[in-house]
């Protein structure tokens, strides 16, 4: 079997794993250059990196966590022609070669459910997880919903009670506003009563210290004031990954369609496309994403007018008939009609159009306190 020679040069990641850099500042304001090839390296060299780091400062490597294995399927993939091919040509295995990844899978399964931590990232709503197969399995998981109708605040308490790391890439919302948001969620203190005025600078700060010790795996980046490509968010979302020391991380994209312009400038793509190419190149960049770092992505998708009339459904994702079909799973939130109950809730049916770990077609009642941007199961 011929192997070809890897790249020597270690990759734009930085070799020792610095301080994730939390300030906007961080982006890099020349377009990158991006493609698939080098995502692939990229993954691979911080892959080998992470166990050779642990290594070196006497860490125990967990035999079969999930980063180990991992760490196997790299090294595996290397020696068998390889993704590092320059060819890029899809490795052709062995079944006998799979057969010690995948017992060190069940091990790592077997190890979860003795200690009871979940073995990715979750929603933290119970049965939704159970829908989902205990976990999001690494690869995009769309969040689809009319307009107004609590998609980002869903996926803000998902990246809150995700259990691992979570890099937040918010295109759409500024971050003042999503951290008042997570302010309201953790303190339970009303939305509307953290910009009225009415709140001392003390109680401001009382509030937002709290919020920040409960959240310190949180992070967003501010996509609304540069465009982030598809390159920094790997490096972001690996370094958190890396400072965790954790097996998982969750990256949130809010949303595909507005990240995708600035995802295409970033890569010095042309911007003047149709919304369908647009679109389409930007979720195989989300799947570069996701496939590179091993980890679940929550891609936020506007609706079309269609899928509004009708409640959504798996083919309502605005702009491109790819997304459905790329996704792990496709969640639908809807809306019942009516006013909020005396609680200030108002009841959203959360349906799993299509699920890949699960059954696909259930759903999930839920209650949507905005005041307090809270999901709860019903
Ligand atoms: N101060 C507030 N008090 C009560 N509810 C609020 C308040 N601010 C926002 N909300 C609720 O939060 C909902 C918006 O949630 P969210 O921004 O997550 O929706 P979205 O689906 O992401 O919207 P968009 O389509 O604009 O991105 C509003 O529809 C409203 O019901
Ligand atoms: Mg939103």
């Amino acid at each position: 079997m011929s192997r070809k020679k890897t790249h020597s040069k270690p990759t734009e990641f930085h070799s020792k794993p610095t301080e994730f850099h939390s300030k906007p500042t961080e982006f890099h304001s020349k377009p990158t250059e991006f493609s698939r090839k080098s995502f692939v390296f990229n993954g691979v060299f911080l892959l080998i990196r992470i166990k050779n780091k642990n290594v070196a400062e006497n860490v125990p490597f967990r035999e079969h966590s999930a980063v180990s294995i991992l760490v196997s399927v790299a090294e595996f993939n290397r020696t068998h022609t390889s993704m590092n091919d320059t060819n890029n040509l899809p490795p052709t295995i062995d079944l006998a070669d799979l057969v010690s990844v995948f017992v060190a899978d069940t091990n790592d399964a077997a190890a979860a459910k003795a200690s009871k931590r979940p073995r990715g990232v979750i929603t933290g709503l119970t049965k939704l997880d159970q829908h989902f197969g205990g976990y999001l399995a690494p690869g995009i998981h769309v969040v689809q919903a009319a307009p107004g109708c609590g998609k980002t605040a869903f996926a803000l308490q998902t990246a809150s009670d995700a259990v691992y790391p979570a890099l937040f890439v918010s295109a759409e919302m500024g971050v003042l506003e999503l951290f008042r948001r997570l302010i309201a969620r953790q303190t339970r203190t009303f939305l509307g009563r953290l910009k009225s005025g009415e709140i001392s600078g003390q109680q401001a700060e009382n509030l937002a210290r709290q919020t920040v010790q409960k959240l310190t795996h949180l992070r967003i980046m501010d996509a609304t004031r540069a465009p982030a490509s598809p390159k920094l968010i790997i490096e972001n979302a690996g370094r958190l990954r890396e400072k965790f020391q954790s097996d998982h991380v969750l990256i949130v994209l809010d949303s595909l369609h507005v990240w995708a312009r600035g995802a295409a400038r970033a890569e010095n793509n042309s911007i003047d496309t149709d919304e369908y190419s647009l679109i389409n190149n930007a979720l195989s960049s989300v799947a570069s994403i996701a496939s590179i770092l091993n980890c679940p992505v929550i891609t936020i998708a506007h609706r079309n007018r269609a899928g509004n009339k009708a409640d959504g459904g798996l083919h309502s994702a605005k702009g491109s008939g790819g997304i459905e079909y790329e996704a792990e799973s496709v969640l639908d939130l809807n809306k019942k009609d009516g006013p909020d109950n005396a609680g200030g809730e108002t009841e959203i049916t959360a349906k799993l159009e299509k699920n890949r770990n699960g059954a696909a077609g259930v759903f999930v009642k839920l209650a949507f306190n905005g005041a307090l941007q809270t999901f709860t199961e019903l």
